[in-house]
């Protein structure tokens, strides 16, 4: 346990209640330039104010969720939307996922570019489509048909990202670099119904057509009313093989344990295969856990009152 780092807190029943996350990642106290992390908080403040504004006026937790993902995909600092990390020949693929606890559906996109929103695409996917998981070209012709924003595969691309290839490339890595940053929501709405949504461009220097944890659901999304909805980041192997969201889900519905403690039994599942990241997960009861094993993850919470909470390191957001 005290390798895990991270925060939980109890809200009323049904009062309405968002986490969010920036990723976690191989990042190092100091080390991670101040502009850099005043930056990706701002971009998380913004995304609970989105997703929030949604919840206070009686919308869906799927609304909400995808609401806030829509924010941190279309914000630079993030590995999600544009700013995503390059694939090894430096393109840019997506995978994204959305999961609603109320119906026990998901809709899911794979190795997908020219999106503008992956996660809207997998809402799609989700709602108009009898599939949960769709891959490659013919998802930007579905997404064309839906009346989604598309852009070319060079707007996804940015200079920053570009460096970071080169220098993975040449096989060093800056210190300050923060190698994850995928994004995520998870949502508890006044009608009690959780939801899940994750987003992200993979690992950096990955295969071109690799596939991570985010779409797979239950790896690294997954949400159902009775048990808890729950969006993950980190090394995304790991997640995968140690079915970490379902994991999660199993622990609380059927073994009972609180959501805090299935949280970190399911991350100790995936450090026992060598990776690190955390979660964002919520309760039924509107219990909020974020828990850790990574040096950091861009994370925050907001509930009714509307006062977000954002941070990166186990120190921050201590209550
Ligand atoms: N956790 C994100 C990925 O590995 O793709």
């Amino acid at each position: 346990m005290k390798s895990i780092r991270g925060l939980s807190a109890v809200w009323p029943a049904v009062a309405p209640v968002l986490a969010v996350h920036g990723g976690a990642g191989h990042i190092v106290a100091g080390q991670l330039h101040a502009t850099r992390v005043a930056a990706a908080n701002h971009g998380l403040h913004q995304s609970l104010l989105a997703g929030m504004a949604v919840l206070r006026d009686g919308g869906s937790a799927v609304d909400a969720v995808v609401a806030a993902v829509v924010v941190l995909e279309d914000d630079e600092q993030f590995n999600a939307g544009k700013g995503a990390v390059l694939t090894v020949d430096g393109g840019v693929e997506h995978d994204a996922a959305v999961a609603d606890g109320a119906t026990r559906r998901a809709g899911a996109v794979a190795c997908v570019s020219g999106i503008r929103n992956p996660v809207r695409a997998a809402r799609v996917v989700m709602d108009r489509t009898p599939h949960v998981l769709l891959s490659g070209a013919a998802v930007v012709e579905l997404a064309r048909s839906e009346g989604l924003a598309l852009a070319p595969g060079r707007w996804f691309v940015t200079p920053r990202r570009q460096e970071q290839l080169a220098r993975l490339q040449r096989g060093c890595r800056a210190e300050s670099e923060m190698t994850g940053g995928t994004v995520g929501a998870v949502a508890l709405d006044v009608e009690g119904h959780l939801a899940a949504a994750t987003s992200t461009g993979g690992s950096a220097g990955q295969f071109a057509g690799r596939i991570g944890d985010a779409p797979l659901i239950g790896a690294g999304t997954w949400a159902d009313d009775r048990s808890c909805a729950v969006s993950a980041t980190g090394d995304g192997e790991a997640f995968i093989l140690s079915a970490f969201a379902h994991e999660v889900d199993a622990l609380v519905r059927i073994a009972a344990l609180d959501l805090g403690t299935a949280c970190h039994q399911a991350l100790r599942v995936v450090g026992a295969r060598t990776g690190t990241g955390g979660c964002i997960a919520v309760g039924p009861d509107g219990t909020v856990t974020m828990p850790f094993t990574s040096a950091g993850m861009f994370r925050g919470w907001i509930d009714a009152a509307g006062d977000p909470r954002v941070g990166m390191f186990a120190e921050d957001l201590c209550q």
